[in-house]
């Protein structure tokens, strides 16, 4: 195990109508507050009346900002900022998915910086301070809503980097299982398949000994795996969207990475760099994507890849050498993410071969690709070509 320094200072507050404590968690930091979120989701299902109400009946002076996109931009935070600065704003909340909350991330720290936001996400420059920001979370899926970690796109250049510092937690973050509900089938799918690349970004790492790490992974897998099918055929059923919530808020929290030295993370930058030249949703990119890793990477520790079959995709070893059960354990993980509706390949979103040189330039911006696999710009192309 790697030796590490754990810290995670984010409130979590989850359950049915925990909203009530809203206001008693933004007072203390003040009463101007800006409201970020999306397309309209909190609109339709009612969630911004009941946000608004609270804050108005609380005497907050209120400013928004809407329209936070999927793959959210950095144009987009620079507005916020700037919103802040303007109004003097106290405290940012973001209500919606990944998308809203890690923009307000980017919103939150750029408040107070003189300089352009995409510094911090090309890390020119660390943040130094930030406006504190709570989350009122509506889909289960990035694990943003306990993390410090934003995902930002800058349409111009056609680049999307995560970035992150210790300023960028939330510091509450309302969960009620209710407002993901709404959820379509398709982003609930796509939710579950980004939760379950996370634990496979942490699992596969160069360290030895981390047995209850392994344990916490593969158990959560399997949770998210037998939930998750259910889910999809019971959209509306409130115990199942109550625990893929907490799976998706576990999966990327840092509990699962102790001592893990990082885990790889490959997939999530070759799919940042497909979905910041198609603007693909990014599950979708990672159901597609991940396989193809898997089986490119392999070779560097079968007894890995076995061990995950075995335990969490119940492949029988008897018989069979380790490559040929990791082989096994890679066609269920394609066949599970087929019967839930994730897509398997990228002509799924008429991508063809025409950009794979520009997409694995911009995985191979921060050099080698992976910390466990370090994939070199070869085994990137052949993983693209592949996922066609
Ligand atoms: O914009 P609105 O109208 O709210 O609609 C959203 C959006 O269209 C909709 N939605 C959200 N909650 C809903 C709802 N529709 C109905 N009912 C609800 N309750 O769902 C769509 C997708 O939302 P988004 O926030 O984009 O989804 P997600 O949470 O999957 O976030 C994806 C973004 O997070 C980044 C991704 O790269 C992507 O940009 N990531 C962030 C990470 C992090 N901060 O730790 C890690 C991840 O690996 C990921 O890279
Ligand atoms: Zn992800």
């Amino acid at each position: 195990m790697n030796g590490f320094v754990f810290q995670n200072p984010v409130k979590l507050i989850f359950g049915k109508n925990k909203i009530a404590s809203l206001a008693d968690e933004i007072k203390p930091y003040g009463n101007k507050v800006l409201v970020v979120y999306g397309g309209g989701s909190i609109k339709r299902n009612g969630l911004y009346t009941e946000v608004m109400d609270i804050l108005n009946e609380n005497g907050m002076e209120v400013h928004e900002l809407a329209g936070v996109e999927p793959n959210p931009r950095v144009t987009t935070a620079k507005r916020g900022a700037e919103l802040c600065k303007a109004h003097q704003i106290d405290f940012v909340l973001a209500v919606g998915g990944g998308s809203v909350i890690d923009c307000t991330k980017l919103i939150a720290t750029a408040a107070t910086y003189d300089g352009d936001p995409w510094d911090y996400v090309v890390k020119k420059e660390r943040p130094a301070s930030a406006l504190p920001f709570g989350t009122i979370l509506t889909i289960a899926a990035t694990g943003s809503e306990m993390n410090a970690g934003s995902v930002i796109t800058n349409e111009e250049t056609e680049e999307k980097y995560g970035w992150g510092s210790p300023y960028s937690y939330p510091k509450f973050s309302i969960l009620d299982p209710s407002y993901t509900m709404s959820l379509p089938k398709d982003q609930t799918v796509y939710g579950i398949v980004d939760m379950m690349s996370h634990i496979f970004e942490q699992y596969f790492h160069d360290e030895v000994n981390t047995p209850l790490q392994d344990e916490l992974c593969e158990g959560a897998l399997r949770a998210i795996m037998d939930n998750g099918k259910k889910l999809v055929s019971d959209l509306q059923n409130y115990e199942l969207r109550e625990t893929i919530l907490l799976c998706g808020t576990w999966g990327l929290n840092g509990f699962l990475g102790m001592g893990n030295n990082g885990g790889d993370w490959g997939t999530h930058t070759i799919e940042h760099a497909v979905s910041a030249v198609y603007d693909i949703p990014h599950a979708g990119g990672l159901a597609i994507l991940f396989p193809h890793w898997m089986e490119q990477s392999l070779h560097l520790n079968p007894g890995r890849f076995a061990r995950l079959a075995v335990n969490v995709f119940g492949v029988s070893p008897d018989g069979k050498s380790e490559e040929e059960v990791a082989l096994e354990g890679i066609a269920r993980l394609r066949e599970y993410w087929s019967s839930i509706g994730a897509p398997a390949r990228l002509n799924d979103y008429e991508i063809d071969n025409s950009k794979i040189d520009v997409m694995a330039d911009k995985a191979m911006a921060g050099g080698p690709v992976g910390n466990f696999a370090k994939l070199d710009r070869e085994q990137v192309v052949a993983i693209l070509e592949a996922s066609l």
